[in-house]
């Protein structure tokens, strides 16, 4: 008999609670073992006492898989390679996570987190001998080797269901409407959303726009006798002469909010449209998870359990044409995945005559 401990790590995303569900389901009715959550991330192992708590079949209801959020918590702070003391010193705490790890007596853990959360548990199990399984969970897909993660759909639907509601207030006052979304380097949300919810223009950080040919579409669509517009914009877009919005506008500070409005300034400059301007922010992680998120949660729960019943670990379950699969933790971290500039999405964008920005 195991005991095996789950975190989740980084931000959170919806369909958190069902991969942690599916875990429970699996280690307890198939195998016979104990799931132990342990809470906030790595910080539930740093704590003394050790911050957990032990998940059996009462706890995990059929409820927890609609429950956005994570039960355990999580957190994006504190690297414990290099944590931040109160005295403003950086001081390795490693160590004291492989005794948390211990202390609970684990055979295995289940991460579940994105690629920066990875880089970090992997250097852990390496170090510590912990024996890790990881499942990738992000809003912003960027995840490598994997065809999506938990938690993108849901994003996907948040951001089409928010220019759903955009588009008759658009037509109803002639305006043009831009809708930032998140994504953080990679534009997956924002070029699948804006397929998805009809966008006319869909700025990624992968395409450098030119503010000329946003303002042509526009007059485009104009000309042809529609007096609105739809514009997504992913939160790191790039100007085409290389300029870093966020850098060069915003300071750098906020990886999201605010240049959706630097753009719908723009538009309005360009085109004498008037602008409105939505920035979506954290609601693309907090809702109900989409069916489909439930099902890969659901399916990346169970076969991270059977990965440890096999003994294979430093692997991180994925999805592959329609299954469930297992690859390298280390790959995958190293397969950073933007938009392919010539993936199905961006034809699919330049068949429908969305301005991509280029
Ligand atoms: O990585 C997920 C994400 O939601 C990004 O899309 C966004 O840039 C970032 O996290 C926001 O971070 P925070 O929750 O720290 O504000």
């Amino acid at each position: 008999e195991k005991r095996i401990g789950i975190l989740t790590s980084g931000g959170d995303c919806a369909g958190l609670n069902a991969v942690i569900r599916a875990v429970v389901h699996r280690a307890t009715l198939t195998y016979g073992w104990q799931v132990v959550g342990i809470k906030q991330g790595t910080m539930g192992l740093l704590s003394r006492p050790v911050d957990y708590e032990v998940l059996d079949l009462d706890m995990v209801g059929s409820a927890m898989m609609r429950q956005g959020g994570t039960i355990l918590g999580t957190t994006n702070k504190g690297n414990p390679f290099a944590f931040p003391m109160t005295d403003g010193t950086l001081k390795d705490r490693s160590a004291e996570i492989a005794g948390g790890y211990r202390e609970l007596g684990l055979d295995a853990l289940i991460g579940i987190g994105g690629d920066g959360s990875f880089a970090i548990l992997r250097k852990l199990a390496q170090q510590c001998g912990i024996n890790l399984v990881g499942v990738p969970k992000t809003i912003d897909n960027d995840i490598g080797l994997t065809e999506v993660s938990v938690g993108f759909d849901t994003a996907v639907a948040v951001a089409t269901e928010a220019l759903d509601r955009l588009q008759p207030t658009a037509a109803s006052h002639a305006r043009v409407m831009v809708l930032e979304v998140m994504g953080r380097d990679a534009g997956h949300i924002a070029l699948a959303a804006g397929i998805a919810g009809g966008a006319d223009v869909i700025l990624i950080p992968e395409i450098p726009f030119d503010i000329d040919r946003i303002a042509n579409k526009i007059r485009q669509v104009r000309n042809q006798g529609r007096n609105f517009g739809l514009v997504v914009v992913s939160e790191a877009v790039k100007t085409a002469d290389g300029k870093e919005l966020q850098r060069e506008y915003l300071g750098g500070e906020k990886r999201f909010g605010g240049i959706g409005n630097y753009i719908g300034e723009q538009i309005a400059n360009a085109t004498g449209a008037e602008t409105r301007v939505t920035v979506l922010g954290h609601v693309q992680r907090g809702s109900m998870p989409s069916p489909r998120d439930r099902l890969i949660a659901a399916a990346f729960g169970v076969h991270a359990v059977d990965l440890i019943a096999e003994g294979k670990f430093d692997r991180m379950v994925a999805w592959s044409n329609r299954e469930v699969i297992d690859v390298s933790i280390e790959d995958a971290i190293a397969r950073y995945q933007a938009v392919e500039l010539d993936g199905a999405l961006v034809k699919t964008a330049r068949g429908l005559g969305i301005c991509l920005g280029d």
